[in-house]
């Protein structure tokens, strides 16, 4: 039956993203903190691929029909390929996409598209080989460049970059950054920082939306895109006789939680009905006491019925998420 997970506040969802690790090899400074160690989740903590798809297929006969694959960093768990095959064989999914930070992707490219996964998002937060360094942790940023190309090239679209706007770290870059949009086809997308973990050390990088947008009207003046059904958080922009878009994921300053249609499975195996919510329902424990698909699927409405009106970043001052991206997937 489709169509039946719809919230208190009548919005339907119908896409699942699913974090299939809380591990990466990167360590991003709006991810993880330089001072506090976040404890990775023991192996047997980690929902297997079979719960994985078994709560993907619930949650399809429920109307879940788009899915996001995420971690932590989801190329570095082993059978990645093999998992999305398995996902690209359930039909009733009309999308299955990716999140990656790009510096496994170019080994996996060929498997990643042989099971079908066209859409991706990568992070990139600087065109900076230094500063990518400072960022991420890693000396990574020639790596991921040819991976971008390499997936353009391999037929990938749309590709979406992904660029965290930090204040003192990449503000400078941001026009430069959008101005790769004239040339290539890509949607290169600029998000908010949002200040999410407990253990966040910075929201001193937080730079809103208006002064991302003013450095990037350094270059002419963005057209606006006219929405599409499929839109996913970002308002999308055009410059005149460019090649790719631009876009803005605005969490902070316009948040977008009346048109949410998400459901999140953490790699521990929580359903959470917000990013920036820690309610969460625990499926891992119900399919491992081996509950059937109707209490699993009660549980799925359980989440859904918890799912707040709007998220309160940037409502609260000081306001820290509790939460942590590696294991949700942002
Ligand atoms: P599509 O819409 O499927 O293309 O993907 P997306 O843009 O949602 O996915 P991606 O994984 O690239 O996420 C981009 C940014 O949007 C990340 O910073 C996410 O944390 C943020 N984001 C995605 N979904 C939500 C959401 O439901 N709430 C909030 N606050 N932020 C979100
Ligand atoms: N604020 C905003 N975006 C973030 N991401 C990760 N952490 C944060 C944060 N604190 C983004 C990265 C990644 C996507 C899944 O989430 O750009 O591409």
């Amino acid at each position: 039956m489709t169509g039946m997970l719809i919230d208190k506040y009548n919005r339907r969802l119908n896409y699942l993203r699913v974090s299939v690790t809380d591990r990466c090899n990167l360590s991003c400074v709006y991810c993880v903190s330089p001072i506090h160690a976040i404890k990775k989740l023991p192996p047997e903590e980690v929902l297997r691929y079979e719960e994985i798809l078994r709560i993907v297929r619930i949650g399809t006969s429920m109307g879940i029909n788009k899915i996001r694959v995420t971690g932590g960093e989801p190329l570095v768990r082993k059978g990645l390929p093999e998992f999305l095959n398995e996902l690209a064989g359930i039909k009733t999914l009309s999308d299955i996409s990716l999140t990656t930070n790009g510096i496994l992707l170019e080994r996996y490219l060929e498997d990643i598209l042989k099971a079908g996964v066209r859409r991706i998002n990568i992070s990139l937060d600087t065109l900076n080989r230094r500063k990518y360094e400072s960022i991420s942790g890693r000396d990574g940023f020639s790596r991921v460049w040819r991976a971008i190309e390499a997936a353009h090239e391999a037929g990938m679209n749309p590709i979406k970059l992904n660029v965290v706007a930090m204040k003192n770290i990449n503000d400078d870059e941001l026009a430069d950054i959008a101005a790769l949009s004239f040339k290539l086809p890509f949607h290169i997308r600029f998000i908010e920082y949002m200040p999410i973990s407990s253990h966040s050390s910075a929201p001193e990088l937080f730079l809103p939306y208006s002064e991302i947008m003013n450095r990037i009207k350094t270059l002419g003046e963005p057209v606006p895109v006219a929405a599409e059904i499929h839109d996913g958080p970002a308002v999308r922009y055009k410059f005149k006789g460019a090649a790719g878009e631009i876009g803005f994921i605005r969490p902070v300053s316009h948040h977008f939680c009346d048109r949410c249609n998400r459901l999140r499975l953490t790699a521990g195996g929580y359903l959470r009905s917000c990013l920036l919510s820690n309610d969460q329902i625990d499926l891992k424990t119900l399919i491992r006491n081996g509950e059937n698909d109707d209490k699993l699927k009660s549980a799925v409405l359980e989440s859904v019925q918890m799912k707040p009106h709007r998220h309160t970043l940037g409502v609260i001052p000081d306001y820290r998420a509790p939460a942590e991206m590696s294991c949700i997937g942002g």
